[in-house]
């Protein structure tokens, strides 16, 4: 399995520029925030306190997760429940790092995340988080930390949520990446990880800095 590791903090392009790459390299693509997020989501629904973390965990023995590696369909479900726009919404994003926090959730994301890959029916597959390179798929092919400078993040964010304030937006980056990096280091690179800075460059000649790392890293 030709495995693509792409880690890198919130409103660094990370998840477009990761599922373009598949898209062009005819890899799956796997978000694996999707996982915590859809997680959060089925707590919140089954009234369980996030900061309980016996409880949280207690829910993964009959969690119903399932998740589309085709980057052209993009679908996230919880059984019968499509939650694909609903593990979106702020609630969610305000809520989530209480769960990715906890470890035995983390270690069961990095199992399911190592199955969905082996099982994907792709050839390859890029898989996008905060903690691929490092855990989930150390020994990937590629390994790629893609970074954006800070203000660069918020302008992006900002222009994502047109009609929120600017100094929420600041606000919430920051928060989010504080929250975050206590749980993993994403803004410095292992050893072995090729870093992309896509501050000053755009959406597309960051999709052809990834796939030209993977084509001169294993031939694909
Ligand atoms: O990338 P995202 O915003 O969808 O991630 C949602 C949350 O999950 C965020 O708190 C970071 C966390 N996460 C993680 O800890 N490890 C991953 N591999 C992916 C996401």
């Amino acid at each position: 399995m030709n495995i693509v590791a792409i880690d890198g903090p919130a409103g660094s392009g990370k998840s477009s520029v990761a599922r373009e790459a598949a898209s062009q390299l005819g890899f799956g693509f796997l978000d694996t925030g999707a996982a915590y997020r859809a997680l959060t989501w089925w707590a919140l629904e089954r009234n369980v306190e996030l900061t309980d973390e016996d409880a949280v965990a207690g829910l993964l023995g009959s969690f119903p997760y399932s998740i589309s590696l085709d980057p052209a369909r993009e679908r996230v479900a919880v059984g019968e429940s499509d939650v694909t726009s609903s593990i979106r919404d702020p609630r969610i994003s305000l809520a989530v790092s209480a769960v990715a926090r906890n470890v035995r959730v983390r270690e069961w994301m990095k199992s399911s995340a190592r199955e969905l890959a082996a099982h994907s029916g792709f050839a390859g597959v890029v898989a996008e988080g905060r903690d691929m390179t490092t855990i989930v798929f150390p020994d990937a092919a590629t390994r790629i930390l893609l970074t954006a400078r800070e203000e660069v993040r918020i302008a992006r964010r900002a222009g994502e949520n047109a009609g929120r304030d600017l100094a929420e937006t600041t606000a919430s980056v920051r928060e989010r990446d504080a929250k975050d990096s206590n749980v993993v280091d994403f803004f410095s690179a292992a050893s072995g990880v090729t870093v992309v800075d896509s501050s000053d460059i755009n959406f597309s000649e960051t999709v052809s800095a990834i796939i030209n790392i993977v084509r001169a890293g294993s031939g694909a």
